[in-house]
């Protein structure tokens, strides 16, 4: 196991459709997966697509820590305090289709931009498909940042960065600019 190297905003890797996984049990997906586990912990991220380490196949990895779903920040999303986290997913060939006509704004950030965050609409509720290492079929319904964590990351196998995404410019920036606005605006409602 190893950590890969992550390509960034740029690279041609990230602009092209990846191709679907012939057989996930495949000895080269699972060490592919297995690298990929150890660079998503490295970069402690919640979400990588294989295109993001030079492989343009259609193979995400994502996890959504219970304290993501119950953060300030995305109360706005119409999240429910009680929902639990998401373990480890690798999810092969996904597949994504919105639930009903609701989007949501809400800041994200992805590793292939490091220091970057831009506030991007996305539907707040979605079906996803696909298949796990064993070949077996997931099919999951999901609602705010589980929703956005997924369509993040379905995104980058059909060549797509959030930024392409941002409607308003002014709401693409350095993180620590933005985090710093947001808070001297906090201050200022006080
Ligand atoms: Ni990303």
């Amino acid at each position: 196991m190893s950590i890969l190297k992550i390509a960034r905003m740029g690279h041609p890797v990230l602009q092209s459709s990846a191709l679907p996984v012939k057989d996930p049990s495949a000895l080269e997906i699972v060490g592919l997966v297995a690298d990929m586990i150890d660079t998503l912990e490295d970069a402690e991220g919640v979400g990588l697509a294989a295109p993001q380490v030079h492989v343009p196949l259609r193979l995400v990895i994502f996890h959504v820590p219970q304290d993501e779903m119950t953060a300030g920040r995305y109360q706005n999303a119409g999240l429910d305090d009680e929902e639990a986290g998401v373990p480890l997913t690798v999810l092969i060939n996904p597949k994504v289709e919105p639930l009903g006509e609701d989007t949501v704004e809400g800041m994200e950030s992805c590793l292939s931009l490091p220091g970057m965050s831009g506030v991007v609409e996305r539907y707040l509720r979605i079906r996803y498909s696909g298949l796990d290492l064993e070949g077996k079929a997931i099919e999951r319904e999901a609602e705010g940042f589980h929703a956005r964590v997924v369509q993040h990351e379905c995104d980058h196998l059909d060549g797509i960065l959030y930024p392409m995404r941002i409607s308003d410019m002014i709401d693409f920036g350095y993180t620590e600019e933005l985090k710093r606005a947001i808070s001297a605006a906090n201050s200022e409602q006080e």
